[in-house]
């Protein structure tokens, strides 16, 4: 008989960590290294001592728990991420990090060993809401930025990565960083793609590209009043036409492609100054990265038109590009495996959100296990996926960590 994971304990844990942060429509802000995150962070600390892990913090704040296997080869590394958007869901990144860790515990309840040693990890600052660009400390491991980037990033109070990382206790010790023997990732679909197709959990094939931009425009602030419409320069009106402009940019090119503008810092931000300075970012995604070239390309001609028809000054400052990646055949082949183990219907599909995967996967056998988002919905308090698909979505992992681990009694 084939291990299963324990659905309540799974349920149980997920529902308790939501309570931290909890929003009240139903999601959590818990931003990373915020003192929800922290509190979070020592509840799966506690929870991982209780299973008997080797728990670690390394000098960026990643967190593991490590079970060790019949060998001490590299390990089977399984997580995602605890940090969330403001007012996201409860699910995007904590689904990843308990479910890793419920299938070291339903290992553990079987009396299984595994080969290789299995590793729960919480990488810090996935989402990159508090701390811009995102994934900055798996891409870190994966040998992408420098620990001295990471810990200069500044929140929009001018605090620093670092100093927050020291205060809320979980600035570790520089280890030596092996590598994995292979990553999973467990996560919710985040798109319409399972719901509609009517499966419960898909093999993710790998991760669409991204890029992310910051536009300033810079006008002229002036009195509300007296400054007759000809003659302003209004940075907000000129970052309106820009807003849309993106919009075109992503419905004009084909079905895959989106972009989003989702900040928007307006000065002075008053109701009788004209405003002076518009800064706002846009993300552009595709699967191919030509595609992402273009549109970037797209971006800059747009502000210079807009420039040019308003009397602003724009910049266009490109910050962090995350290529397009493919996961390893091996490991899909793992999870699809476990997901015929299961007698589910496989369904394969690309992710379109960010995730830890895409800089594991540079440096080591990569894969995700998506599970069915409902209305498609996350990065808001309406997240939500049913107890029975996390189920399905936590024994595939299960599943796939043995493959690649080669369980033994
Ligand atoms: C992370 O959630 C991202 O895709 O931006
Ligand atoms: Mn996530
Ligand atoms: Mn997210």
């Amino acid at each position: 008989m084939e291990p299963r994971v324990n659905g309540e304990r799974l349920h149980g844990r997920l529902r308790r960590l939501a309570e931290i942060g909890a929003t009240a429509g139903g999601g959590v802000t818990r931003l990373a290294l915020s003192a929800e995150d922290k509190a979070g962070r020592d509840l799966l600390r506690a929870w991982m001592e209780e299973a008997g892990l080797r728990v670690a913090v390394d000098d960026l704040g990643n967190m593991t728990g490590r079970r060790p296997g019949e060998t001490d080869e590299p390990p089977v590394l399984l997580g995602s991420h605890l940090d969330s958007v403001v007012r996201g869901g409860r699910y995007d990144g904590a689904l990843g990090v308990l479910g890793a860790l419920e299938v070291v515990e339903t290992l553990a309840d079987h009396g299984l060993r595994t080969q290789l040693p299995l590793v729960v990890v919480n990488w810090t600052n996935e989402e990159g809401v508090r701390f811009e660009p995102a994934m900055t400390c798996s891409g870190a491991v994966a040998g992408r930025f420098e620990r001295a980037y990471v810990y200069d990033r500044t929140d929009r109070a001018g605090l620093r990565f670092e100093a927050e990382l020291r205060r809320i206790g979980y600035l570790g010790e520089e280890r030596p960083r092996p590598l994995p023997a292979a990553y999973l990732e467990l996560h919710i679909e985040q798109g319409p793609v399972l719901e509609a197709a009517g499966g419960a959990v898909g093999v993710v094939g790998g991760i669409v590209g991204i890029t992310w931009l910051e536009v300033t425009l810079e006008g002229q602030a002036d009195h509300a009043g007296p400054s007759p419409m000809g003659s302003r320069r209004d940075a907000l009106a000129a970052a309106a036409r820009v807003v849309s402009g993106v919009e075109r940019l992503a419905r004009e090119r084909d079905a895959v492609a989106v972009a989003t503008v989702g900040r928007l810092v307006v000065e002075p931000n008053v109701i009788n100054t004209i405003p002076g300075r518009a800064t706002f970012s846009v993300d552009f995604r595709h699967p191919e990265p030509a595609v992402l070239e273009a549109q970037v390309a797209g971006l800059e001609e747009l502000v210079a038109g807009v420039a040019a028809e308003t009397g602003v000054r724009g910049t266009v400052r490109r910050f962090w590009t995350s290529e397009p990646t493919p996961f390893d055949p091996g490991v899909v082949g793992a999870i699809a495996g476990a997901v015929e183990d299961l007698g589910l219907p496989r369904h394969t599909l690309w992710s379109g959100a960010g995730h830890d995967a895409k800089y594991l996967a540079e440096v080591c056998p990569a894969g995700m296990v998506f599970v069915r988002s409902r209305g498609g919905l996350s990065h808001c308090e309406a997240e939500f996926s049913s107890p029975e698909d996390i189920e399905a979505g936590a024994n595939v992992l299960l599943g796939a960590a043995i493959r690649l681990a080669d369980a033994a009694d």
